[in-house]
């Protein structure tokens, strides 16, 4: 595949498991773009990742994808220094669960920057530097299908994202760009400790199961599959 690859919030959980299939498939992409904020967890993946991506060169972001400006920077770096974004997937999310009484309204702010306002301005600056999607992948939740007492911030941020893919599907349509919104259910990783501390992972889908989800619409089978938001869950 002589194709870009953009992945954010790739240092674990779904976005790091969609890297390392797509790398790992029969028909790898060209260029593999990852972003996260520094860690030592990220450094790591980006060793492992390094160490068998023998056809995919791996590059790498540090940011906070709350900081609007740093992200319209990012951008304008990603098209100027690699070409075209094929496929994008906007995957890193945030959260901080509380009662309605106890959400600090910055808080509120960094959940809609995080998990709305950076995959918007990804899409939306990139499209200004005249990129050419394929395959745009938002990931959602049924959290934001249904709201859950105690993830109001989250909930809500998350119907955003549905409700603005359908929007982005619509429109980029006409050029050809294929536009899914994926809601997985509970699945085993860093994000879902913060909403249930007490849950047994290994009883819930692991973040793999996600991810060959999101490979397969980037396949040759993906374009059969035609839904604004798919529900993913056990
Ligand atoms: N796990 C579930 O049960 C579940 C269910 C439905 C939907 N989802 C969604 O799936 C997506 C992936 O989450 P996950 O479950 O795989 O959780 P995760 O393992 O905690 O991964 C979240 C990713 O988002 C990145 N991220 C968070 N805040 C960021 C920020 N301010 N700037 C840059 N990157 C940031 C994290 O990177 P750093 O923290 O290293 O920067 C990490 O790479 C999220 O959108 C989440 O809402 C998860």
């Amino acid at each position: 595949m002589s194709k870009t690859l953009l992945v954010t919030g790739a240092s674990k959980g779904i976005g790091l498991e969609t890297v390392r299939r797509f790398v790992a498939g029969d028909d790898p992409p060209a260029k593999a773009i990852l972003v996260a904020r520094p860690s030592a967890e990220y450094s790591e993946a980006l060793k492992e990742l390094a160490s068998v991506s023998s056809s995919t060169e791996i590059v790498s972001y540090e940011l906070d994808l709350a900081d609007r400006d740093a992200v319209l920077d990012l951008v304008r770096t990603i098209a100027s220094d690699h070409g075209n974004v094929d496929l994008l997937v906007n995957n890193a999310g945030y959260t901080k669960p509380v009662p309605i009484q106890q959400i600090d309204f910055a808080d509120f702010e960094r959940t809609m920057a995080v998990n709305v306002y950076a995959p918007f301005t990804f899409v939306q600056e990139l499209l200004h530097q005249g990129n050419h999607f394929e395959l745009i992948v938002n990931i959602a939740s049924t959290a934001g299908i249904n709201g859950r007492s105690g993830w109001l911030t989250y909930s809500a941020s998350k119907a955003a994202v549905i409700n603005m893919s359908e929007v982005m599907r619509e429109e980029l349509a006409i050029y050809g760009t294929r536009v899914v919104c994926i809601s997985p259910g509970r699945t085993a990783t860093a994000l879902r400790r913060v909403l249930a501390p007490d849950e047994d992972p290994s009883t819930i889908m692991q973040p793999g199961d996600v991810a060959t989800v999101i490979e397969m619409l980037a396949s040759p089978v993906g374009r059969f599959v035609d839904s604004a938001n798919l529900v993913v869950r056990q």
